[in-house]
Order: C-alpha cells, then sequence, then structure tokens
C-alpha cells in the first residue's frame, strides 16, 4: 500500500469546486478552520499519547444507564468506548469454544490466511447467531444508538433508535505470533461518498462551513439517507451503522492484536474532510510541516486525501503519517485497554481504527464483529434481505464477498436459535416464529 498520493479522474477536481462554490466564502472559513483545527490536533495529540490506553472510555454494561451527562458527553467525543460484562465470561467464552468446534468438524470453512486460518468467512454459525441476539447485545446495541439524535422538528419516518437491527458480520480468533498488515488506520462506511453524495456531505456540513467546533458527529441529519456505497463494492457496508464493534470472547490487552483508534472523533473528521482542499507548501519531512502557515488552500488537484481506487469504486478515507502529517498516526493511534471475555468495544462509524500488526500475547484474540444498527427505512430493508440469505440455506449477507453458503456445515444456526422477541424482531423475523 502506498503512502504517496492517488491521482483520481479529473472529475473529482470539480466536486472539489462544487463543494467550495456551495458554500458561503468558503476559502475563507476553510483557512481560518484548518488553522484552528492543525492547531488543536497538536494539543490533543499530546494528551492521548501521554494517557495511552486509559484515553479510552471504559463502562460496566450494568452501569449504562446510570451515566452522568459528563462520562456520556467524553464517549461521545471520543468516539470510542469498552463496554465491560456484557455477557458473563463463560457464556462467551463457551462461544469460543463452539466455534472452534464448528472449525474443527468443518474443515473446509473458508478463512484466511489459507495455511493457518483465523478470519473466517461465517456468518451463521449457532454462536454468531446467539451473540447478535443476546438482550445484553441488543441493549447495549441501543444506548449506543440512541448516543444519536435528530434536529429538532425533524421528520424520522420509519426510524427508532430504540429498537435495535442485526447485521451479520464475521469473528475472528487470532493466534498469537502472526503479522497482520491488513488493517492500517482507515474509517469504514463510506469513502469518496462522504464527500460526492449530497446527502452524506451534510453530515459534515458544520465542518465546511468553518465552525467545525460546533461538528456533531451523532446528528442523523444526513446519516439516514447517506449514500456510502455509490459503486456497490463489495464488503462496503450499505447499513447506517451508528458504532462498529465487537464482542471479545478471549482476553485481549494491547500488543496482543487488538483495536486502535484516533479517540477524537470530532477532530478526525474535522481535519480528514477539510484536507483534500490544503497543499503543503514544505516538504512533508519537514519539521515545518505542523505549521498551518505552511499549508494553501488549493481547489486545482482531484486528489482526495486517504481516497484510492478499487474495485470499481473508491475504498479509503485511508489516513497515513505522509497524507495526514497533523494526525500525528505514528503515536495516537491508540490501542483499546484490556478487554475480558465478554466485554466488548465499540467506535463510532466515523472513527480512524486499525489493528496491531503483532500480537505478542500467548493467547488466542478472539473477537465476534457485532455493531450497533438502529431501526431506519434503509436498515430494516437490509435486514430483510440478510434475513432471506439465513433462511435460504444460510447464504452470505448481501454486503459480504460471494461464497458458499453455510447450510450445509454442520452445527450451523436456525431460528430456534434465537430465543428473545427482541432478537427475532432484530432479525427481521415474525416474533410467532419458533
Ligand atoms: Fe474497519
Amino acid at each position: 500500500m502506498s503512502t504517496q498520493p492517488f491521482t483520481l479522474p479529473p472529475r473529482f477536481a470539480d466536486l472539489k469546486r462544487e463543494i467550495a462554490e456551495s458554500y458561503p466564502d468558503f476559502q475563507e472559513r476553510a483557512t481560518r478552520a484548518w488553522a484552528e483545527i492543525v492547531e488543536q490536533l497538536e494539543h490533543t495529540s499530546e494528551t492521548v499519547v501521554k494517557t495511552g490506553p486509559d484515553y479510552i472510555p471504559q463502562v460496566n454494561f450494568a452501569d449504562l444507564d446510570k451515566l452522568g451527562p459528563e462520562q456520556v458527553d467524553e464517549i461521545k467525543r471520543k468516539g470510542s468506548v469498552v463496554i465491560r460484562d456484557i455477557v458473563d465470561d463463560s457464556e462467551a467464552l463457551a462461544w469460543k469454544a463452539s466455534l472452534e468446534e464448528f472449525i474443527r468438524v468443518n474443515p473446509d470453512v473458508e478463512g484466511n490466511p489459507a495455511d493457518n486460518k483465523q478470519f473466517f468467512q461465517l456468518y451463521w454459525t449457532k454462536a454468531q447467531v446467539r451473540a447478535r441476539a443476546h438482550p445484553n447485545m441488543l441493549a447495549a446495541t441501543t444506548w449506543l444508538n440512541e448516543l444519536y439524535h435528530a434536529q429538532p422538528g425533524a421528520k424520522l419516518e420509519g426510524v427508532n433508535l430504540s429498537t435495535p437491527l442485526t447485521y451479520a458480520d464475521r469473528f475472528r480468533i487470532r493466534r498469537p505470533g502472526n503479522f497482520w498488515d491488513v488493517h492500517p488506520p482507515h474509517v469504514d462506511g463510506g469513502s469518496i461518498e462522504r464527500w460526492e453524495d449530497k446527502t452524506f456531505r451534510k453530515c459534515f456540513n458544520d465542518i465546511f462551513t468553518g465552525n467545525w467546533r460546533s461538528h456533531d458527529p451523532y446528528d442523523l441529519e444526513g446519516r439516514l439517507d447517506a449514500r456510502s456505497s455509490l459503486y456497490g463494492r463489495p464488503n462496503q457496508s450499505s447499513v447506517f451503522r451508528t458504532f462498529q464493534g465487537w464482542l471479545a470472547m478471549s482476553e485481549t490487552a494491547p500488543t496482543q492484536g487488538t483495536l486502535k483508534v484516533f479517540p477524537d472523533v470530532l477532530l478526525s473528521n474535522a481535519y480528514i474532510i477539510l484536507r483534500p482542499f490544503f497543499r503543503a507548501k514544505v516538504p512533508v519531512d519537514s519539521p515545518e510541516i505542523f505549521n498551518a502557515n505552511n499549508w494553501e488552500f488549493d481547489l486545482s488537484s482531484s486528489e482526495f486525501h486517504g481516497i484510492y481506487p478499487r474495485d470499481g469504486g473508491y475504498a479509503g478515507p485511508r489516513p497515513t503519517p505522509v497524507l495526514h502529517p497533523h494526525l500525528r498516526l505514528d503515536t495516537t493511534m491508540t490501542s483499546v485497554p484490556k478487554v475480558n471475555p465478554g466485554d466488548a468495544v465499540f467506535w463510532h462509524c466515523d472513527v480512524v481504527h486499525s489493528v496491531e500488526q503483532e500480537h505478542t500475547g500467548t493467547g488466542d484474540s478472539a473477537v465476534m464483529y457485532i455493531p450497533a444498527v438502529p431501526l431506519t427505512p434503509q436498515n430494516q430493508e437490509y435486514v430483510e434481505r440478510q434475513r432471506d440469505t439465513f433462511l435460504q440455506g444460510r447464504q452470505r449477507p448481501p454486503d459480504f464477498p460471494k461464497g458458499p453458503a453455510e447450510g450445509n456445515f454442520a452445527g450451523v444456526a436456525d431460528v430456534s436459535d434465537i430465543l428473545d422477541p427482541l432478537g427475532k424482531r432484530a432479525m427481521g423475523l415474525p416474533i410467532s416464529v419458533v
């Protein structure tokens, strides 16, 4: 993966101009905002690096409804949270054991790397289906969904943040010692679409107008109808996930192959969104690169930094130290604190995240990917298609790469594994189905 800029087709320079023209005094306001953001990044980075993993908020599942407004605000600003003891350790460990058994009795399952499978193309094992439908998982994701809000008076037909939906994703059982370099810092859930799709762009209105401090990553305006997948790439989520997340099935501490985040979603959004409108006047390896005076407003290039062509569409944002020096990613990407089985980590859909390249521990680092997904018309439509893939032979869910169905594997889930009515509702199943 090159860290050099990718030149996108010339029409993207037009897109930049179109954006610039659609906001009053764009050049002046964006330039002022850019200098402020760069300065704030310097201060925040220092605190993040000094504090380390403890910078990331940690709360007990049982205390979610007792948190004070300051704690909630901190979670929202940082954009990531560890929620402890969502399920009992024993239950999470039993799920891991059942997944290992599933893999043992079905040696043909697809996984990476092929000679030592650790990341599995499996969606419908009993453990996964039960974990997603667990009442506490649904309660935790509902709590996260409810951190979002609509503008007063906004019409949100078919939206209910208190109704969680299920998004079927995969799991990993990462073995110690293995080197993974497939997840450098990136943002999921929409690439060039963040600028190109007019609705998605609305999420960042306050940044484009220069009022970046007022940017609210939890405002539903724009999020619900944003088209995050204009080019229909596989492996690109087409639903609105308020938070991505994983549920731990093992202990995992920093250095043991865990998640890393840039723990300030307001700042990273503001910086990444404005970055394509600025050009450095000094070499990137100069210490002067951090000074905002050494940057100038520029609409001439078609580059959207960190966005690159892939599979007929575009991938990223994938910020890098070269393209996004002020994020100081080499030191600010912060490992989440140690988790135990049954704890979960969630990160806002705009958060820059990566996976530690090395796992220097002695045990497996095992997680199931389970995001927070609220009821919206678009999400409901996806869940119904996803339900059909489940019911029709346990095929892979619509957002994921095509491949063999799981229906013939021993130990795959069926409808009876979803006991809770809320879990059935989340899967788009009639409550009466048994
Ligand atoms: Fe990701």
